[in-house]
């Protein structure tokens, strides 16, 4: 089984192998944004796949931060009962595996991934102080309520240009107060939601953060700027920075990425070795994801210092990839060719892989 069946210890949370299910929204709540049947079904298939830490789907903290239609909700407490039932089926069915529920805010619509986004009325630059400090305490208590729900750790969504990776950059944050200029201040929105969700978690609690190490987008932070925003999670004790990349346009970017990494597959590779320095000395430990599809490569990074791999799209199509890799004969790659067809689906539709759909070829003659 080699590393990757290797268990590793995460704040209170045991995790049984390597594999980290990176979050993936679903669009599979009800209009609310309450857990339905649906999406119940989608976590028994990953539970029973073999995944270590399954991380959901980017879930609202606030009515206004839901980018998609059917996209799961944390932001009363009425959402408490249906969580409960998701964190119950990877409990009962997943031989082990760890849950966290991912929190999000999308910030100013038409960023990240949003294909056809929700507009919920919410513009970064235009935030009174009063909105922000609101925002900070709902993802403090969105937090509160994930943990109530029974999951064993909460993530945070930080990245690919939703709410606190739009703090974070330079190029969606216009702000002039001290939420908006040098690093210090961009920052700031992420320290302070930090602090209220451990505030309502305390200490023993994993919390998770996934974190761009580059925006790729013109006068945007690069991993110079990144090295210090993960340096001051890990200070702070964020347990896991799980490292991403891209603002906008998500699909074009990750397309040239994967063409640019080529057999390495891993597309934030290079990240590795500064963001381990940046975390050195801290509890703070690293999932990498983004591109990773076959089991060498997967062994090499963790090798090389990655303590978590990240896998999103090929677990849509294959949900019991991990299990496969690690005790089956078979050792091939995922068969996933990261056409991001599942991406520009959700857009409307609940997630699936539809690549290989067995019903495309028809639904391609109508
Ligand atoms: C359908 C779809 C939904 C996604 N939803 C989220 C999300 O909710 N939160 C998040 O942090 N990233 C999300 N992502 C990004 C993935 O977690 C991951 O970072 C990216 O797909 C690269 O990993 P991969 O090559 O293993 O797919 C999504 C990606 C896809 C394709």
């Amino acid at each position: 089984m080699g590393l990757l069946g290797k268990s590793l210890k995460i704040n209170s949370m045991e995790i049984k192998n390597r594999f980290l299910r990176s979050a993936t929204v679903e669009n599979m709540a009800d209009i609310e944004g309450y857990v339905a049947d649906a999406l119940l079904k989608l976590y028994y298939d990953l539970a029973r796949g073999g995944t270590g830490l399954i991380v959901t789907g980017a879930t609202s903290v606030e009515a206004s931060g839901k980018a998609f239609v059917n996209q799961m909700s944390a932001y009363d407490d009425k959402f408490i009962p249906g969580l409960k039932k998701l964190a119950k089926v990877v409990h009962t069915y997943g031989d082990g595996a760890k849950c966290a529920v991912q929190i999000f805010h999308q910030g100013t619509a038409g960023y990240g991934y949003s294909y056809g986004a929700l507009d919920g009325g919410y513009r970064l630059n235009d935030l009174k102080e009063a909105d922000i400090l609101k925002t900070i305490v709902a993802f403090g208590q969105a937090a509160r309520r994930v943990k109530e729900a029974g999951f064993d750790a909460v993530a945070v969504h930080g990245a690919h240009g939703y709410l606190l990776s739009e703090f974070l950059s330079p190029v969606t944050n216009n702000r002039n107060d001290h939420w908006g200029g040098g690093l210090e201040n961009r920052m700031r929105f992420s320290i302070e939601v930090y602090s209220a969700i451990r505030e309502q978690v305390g200490n023993d609690f994993p919390v998770l953060w996934k974190l761009n190490t580059n925006d790729y987008l013109e006068g945007g932070n690069t991993i110079k700027e990144y090295i210090q925003v993960a340096k001051r999670l890990a200070e702070l004790g964020v347990d896991l920075i799980e490292l991403s990349g891209g603002i906008k346009e998500q699909s074009k970017l990750r397309a040239k990425l994967r063409a640019e990494a080529g057999a390495k597959e891993a597309y934030f590779l290079q990240a590795i070795e500064v963001m381990r320095e940046a975390v050195v000395n801290t509890k703070t430990t690293l999932a990498l994801t983004g591109g990773i599809r076959s089991l060498p490569v997967m062994e090499e990074l963790l090798e090389k210092g990655v303590d978590l791999i990240g896998i999103c799209r090929p677990l849509i199509c294959e949900p019991d990839l991990p299990a496969r890799l690690l005790f089956s004969p078979d050792k091939r790659s995922s068969k996933c060719t990261s056409c991001n067809l599942c991406l520009h689906h959700i857009a409307r539709q609940p997630v699936k892989c539809v690549e290989y759909d067995p019903f495309r070829s028809v639904l391609k003659k109508i």
